[in-house]
């Protein structure tokens, strides 16, 4: 997993990390100029996709990503649960999940039913294998939906309530909306269901580590009025109606901090985060004020 360094993100990270005020919000044009450039980002092909949008982990991967107890989330899910994936590029996780069992020929069990999953992605990034492992399985167990971000999608679109909903570098590193982001995850997350994800190069819960790269800044910040950095784990554990841990993962280059929101009733509200700075990357770098309620 790298991040990509452009010169002005890096000079963006400098300015913001040294101590210089941050802007009270970003002007309408920069973040509208950051947001079409992202959206290249999002619907590049070929040899114009930057190495660092990373759009082909497969279920392995994600199990080495997030925090233990995502395999046994996923490995434990019936044919009458359902798992989202958010920001699923490919959508090779769920291929993988919903690949045959090999059998080695000692038993002669039957194939065990696979839970409903809905991959979702801005941009459509199917490939031949996608279609033909939706082909194999059973009708509607394997959806691929995309041309818009999670928040503009109802719960009736996306198929709610998921058991489970994972997001590796998908929508939560990306989104310039990280409240709506998390109000819709929980709103579409069943009462004791995990929404699993991660970031990468950020401040950790105990706050004693530091930016990967010398001279920039974490990559998403949260600062309260005085600027002071918090952590997102600090944030998540504000919104009500939820049980979080945060732990960080070795491995990682730059290192990551893992994240499981376990949903507990339906009165979720969510702290409000304003966007004070946006720069497109892969992912973008992102520094949102946390707003006292
Ligand atoms: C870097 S790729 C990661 C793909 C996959 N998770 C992996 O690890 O290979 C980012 C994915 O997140 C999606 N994405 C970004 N922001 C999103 C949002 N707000 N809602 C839904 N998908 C989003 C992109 O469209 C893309 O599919």
């Amino acid at each position: 997993m790298r991040r990509i360094t452009i010169p002005h993100c890096l000079l963006a990270g400098l300015l913001f990390f040294s101590g210089t005020p941050l802007p009270a919000q970003t002007a309408a044009p920069v973040f509208d100029l950051e947001a079409s450039r992202q959206q290249s980002i999002y619907h590049s092909r070929g040899e114009t996709r930057p190495e660092g949008y990373v759009i082909d982990r497969g279920l392995a991967a994600y199990v080495f990503a997030l925090m233990p107890g995502f395999e046994s989330a996923v490995g434990s899910l019936g044919p009458d649960d359902r798992w989202l994936d958010i920001g699923a590029g490919r959508g090779q996780a769920m291929i993988d999940y919903h690949a045959p069992a090999k059998n080695d020929g000692t038993s002669p069990a039957a194939p065990r039913r696979k839970a409903g999953t809905v991959a979702l992605s801005i941009e459509d990034r199917r490939t031949e294998a996608w279609h033909r492992a939706a082909a194999g399985a059973e009708p509607e167990r394997m959806r691929y939906l995309f041309d818009r971000p999670l928040r503009n999608f109802t719960a009736a679109e996306l198929g709610a309530p998921f058991q489970l909903i994972s997001d590796v570098i998908g929508g939560f590193s990306y989104t310039d909306n990280l409240t709506r982001f998390m109000e819709k995850v929980l709103e579409i997350l069943a009462i004791n269901g995990s929404f699993y994800t991660l970031h990468q190069d950020v401040m950790s819960e105990a706050g004693d580590n530091k930016p990967h790269y010398a001279g920039a800044g974490f990559l998403t910040r949260i600062v309260d009025a005085g600027d002071k950095d918090i952590s997102i784990c600090a944030w998540l554990r504000q919104i009500s109606c939820v049980e979080v841990s945060c732990q960080a993962k070795s491995g990682w280059v730059p290192p990551i901090q893992t994240y499981r929101v376990r949903k507990t009733c339906n009165e979720t509200a969510v702290p409000r985060l304003e966007r004070i700075q946006y720069t497109s990357g892969t992912p973008p770098e992102r520094v949102f004020r946390f707003v006292a309620p």
